[in-house]
């Protein structure tokens, strides 16, 4: 498997966790076999500040290779410089358009910004010019059911400069709830034994 320039030994890709995908877990699971591991999603502007909390979260080493960083933001000043920072310390910079928890999305970030999908081109455009190194994108279906945009942001992200586009196929407001799932499997008109990537 290919993102840009960079070949990957596998298509397991372990997603990435708030709180858990660490650099211990990810050195776990990248023994267990995984091709890819991602950070947990780190504060772009956190990082703009020069947050030393924020930076801890970046510790690497090279037997996790290839990484996969994940920000979050929706400020362009931010996304920029943190797209340059973390582009020269991992493989792939990936930018979080998925997350749905109220502190993120009240400021705009994460999963909101399937509201605003100017926003997100502009996003993907900056992080692109700024990065050495390949950038991807996970996002949600949508904000709720009568947001579905999925396909309409996965061509503005695409052409926008993107590598790769990730999709947690469940809308903002189903959460991580497994309702939502059912609902998907069934309009799919397909079951998907596994759990995380359409
Ligand atoms: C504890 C936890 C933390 C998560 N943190 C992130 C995150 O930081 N960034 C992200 O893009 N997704 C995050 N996710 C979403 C997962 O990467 C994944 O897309 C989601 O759990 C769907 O897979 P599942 O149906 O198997 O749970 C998180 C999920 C869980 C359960």
């Amino acid at each position: 498997m290919k993102i840009g320039n960079l070949e990957l030994e596998n298509n397991i890709f372990l997603a990435p966790m708030a709180g858990i995908t660490d650099l211990p877990f990810r050195l776990i699971c990248k023994e267990n076999g995984a091709g890819l591991v991602y950070t947990e999603m780190v504060s772009a502007k956190a990082l703009l500040y020069g947050d030393e909390k924020t930076k801890l979260l970046l510790k690497t080493c090279k037997e996790e290779r290839p990484l996969a960083v994940q920000i979050f933001g929706s400020d362009l000043e931010a996304i920029a410089y943190a797209s340059k920072y973390v582009s020269k310390i991992g493989d792939i910079v990936d930018i979080n358009m998925g997350c749905p928890a109220p502190k993120i999305v009240k400021n705009g970030d994460g999963s909101k910004l399937l509201l605003n999908l100017d926003l997100v081109e502009k996003i993907v455009k900056t992080a692109v010019e700024n990065s050495e190194v390949p950038v991807t994108v996970k996002m949600r279906l949508g904000w709720d059911s009568e947001n579905i945009v999925a396909v309409e942001a996965a061509k503005i992200i695409e052409k926008a400069g993107a590598s790769a586009i990730t999709v947690h196929g469940r809308t903002r407001s189903q959460y991580y709830s497994r309702t939502g799932r059912l609902e998907y499997d069934k309009k799919s008109k397909r079951k998907c034994k596994y759990s995380c990537y359409w």
